[in-house]
């Protein structure tokens, strides 16, 4: 038994059972190309088997390294960026306290993030707090040579070494790389950092169940034997169910039916606020997968009723090229009422005594009822709360949404070519050596 459900029915006045039916019957076919690994980017599809691959032992071994990492920090700094960070920091904000900074306990670890901006200002007040604060870390990158976490950990290896001295820092710093690739892979063991490999066949934003999130996430104090199970339950049923009645199947068919109607940009909803990171690594994941060749839908995020306020008349009377999947939550976790007011000066008795979460029910209903009728066609994903093991079922859910849509839209969704200009530029301008042609060419268009 699955948690999560697809209900497509606010799609049907902008496509036809017609139109749906071409990417229906591509269903099959799809799934069997994935997990017969017989497609484009077929060697970065260890991703599918990773939940039924897990073993105690492995999970063992990283709960016991968090708990050793937790039991000296207050603070743990994941060093990363795009796929080496969204993931575990997705699934934390997701399933922590909204206010943990202020309210933890004496002996939380509280997780930050570092080498994923070069803000010069971010970095000293990291090291504000660093200065105060028991603190260990990861650094996160499957190439092992990416600037910004690369630059982020000198700063950070810097300050660690001079807080505890060099053999107490060394304890305190894991890596995770490649198996031998990369200047990380290197300097780890060069100074015998415990090193977690990040598979080969597992590419940076399909990496979250690997050591990549999963030692944050457990480090956060998250069970993620439940978040594993989640992503297993999805991963059987899809194995299971490779047809269109499938809700990944269900997901994948409706986006690129709305794709080629020219709803090509998709907004991902929640009314839940501690969603909003799911909805990041769920951008990175989308975005890098299917932005090529000329081709993809691009994916952007709104926090709702917030959002609401800045973004809805964009959605409600604006450019007609959108739709919305709404991550639907049917529970809340907490209780909390509306109380009753003697004087009802501010005119609210009339929904005294519903639980706050009715009231957010009903803001989603209303707005996805009016943005249908202004036009954008909606998505529902529903799962009955959020817990570790639902979380575990999105992610398994969204990563193989993904490949199915990828996979019918005819990219390769497990490359990222384009992410290498900018790198290149980058390296060019700041003169790194080999560059120096590009950064001729460069200088004269910046003059
Ligand atoms: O999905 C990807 O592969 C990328 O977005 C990477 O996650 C990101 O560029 C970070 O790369 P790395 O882990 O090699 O530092």
């Amino acid at each position: 038994m699955i948690n999560i459900n697809t209900n497509t029915e606010h799609i049907k006045s902008f496509v036809t059972d017609v139109e749906l039916s071409v990417y229906k019957d591509k269903v099959a076919k799809t799934f069997k190309t994935i997990y017969e690994k017989t497609g484009a980017g077929n060697d970065f599809l260890g991703w599918t088997s990773l939940p039924s691959e897990m073993t105690t032992e492995f999970i063992r071994d990283i709960k016991n390294q968090a708990e050793t990492l937790r039991k000296k920090s207050e603070v743990f700094v994941v060093v990363g960026i795009g796929g080496s960070y969204l993931g575990a920091r997705a699934v934390i904000e997701s399933l922590s306290h909204s206010f943990s900074s202020l309210i933890n306990k004496d002996n939380d670890t509280h997780i930050v993030y570092a080498g994923h901006n070069m803000s010069e200002d971010y970095m000293v007040e990291l090291l504000e707090l660093l200065d105060k604060k028991e603190y260990s870390m990861a650094v996160i990158s499957k190439s092992g040579t990416t600037t910004e976490p690369a630059v982020a950990f000198r700063i950070l290896k810097n300050h660690i070494e001079k807080k505890y001295g060099k053999d107490e820092a060394r304890t305190r710093i894991v890596a995770i790389t490649d198996k031998e690739k990369g200047a990380l892979k290197t300097l780890a063991n060069t100074e015998g950092y415990k090193t977690y490999i990040v598979p080969d066949n597992v590419g940076g934003r399909y990496s979250v169940l690997t050591p990549v999130g999963l030692l944050p996430i457990a480090v956060a104090g998250i069970d993620i034997e439940e978040l594993v199970n989640g992503a297993l339950t999805i991963e059987n049923y899809c194995r299971e169910n490779q047809n269109a009645d499938n809700v990944v199947a269900q997901y994948a068919v409706a986006r690129q039916a709305l794709y080629h109607k020219v709803k090509t940009n998709e907004i991902l909803v929640s009314y839940e606020s501690r969603l909003q990171y799911i909805a990041e690594w769920w951008k990175q994941l989308y975005g890098e997968s299917e932005g090529k060749d000329g081709k993809g839908i691009f994916p952007a995020s709104d926090i709702f009723t917030t959002d609401l306020h800045s973004m809805g008349q964009y959605i409600q009377e604006g450019l007609r090229n959108l739709f919305e999947t709404i991550i639907s939550v049917e529970r809340p976790n907490k209780e909390i009422c509306i109380p009753l007011a003697d004087s009802d000066l501010d005119q609210l008795n009339y929904i005294a005594g519903k639980r706050l979460s009715e009231v957010n029910h009903t803001a989603e209903t209303a707005t996805m009822l009016a943005h249908v009728d202004g036009g954008v066609p909606n998505i529902i994903i529903q799962i009955p709360e959020i817990s570790a093991f639902t979380i575990g079922e999105l992610i398994y859910f969204f990563e193989m949404g993904c490949a199915l849509s990828g996979y019918m839209l005819e990219v390769n969704p497990f490359d990222q070519p384009g992410v290498e200009a900018y790198k290149k530029n980058m390296f060019a301008l700041l003169g790194k050596k080999g560059f120096e042609d590009r950064a001729d060419a460069l200088r004269k268009r910046i003059k």
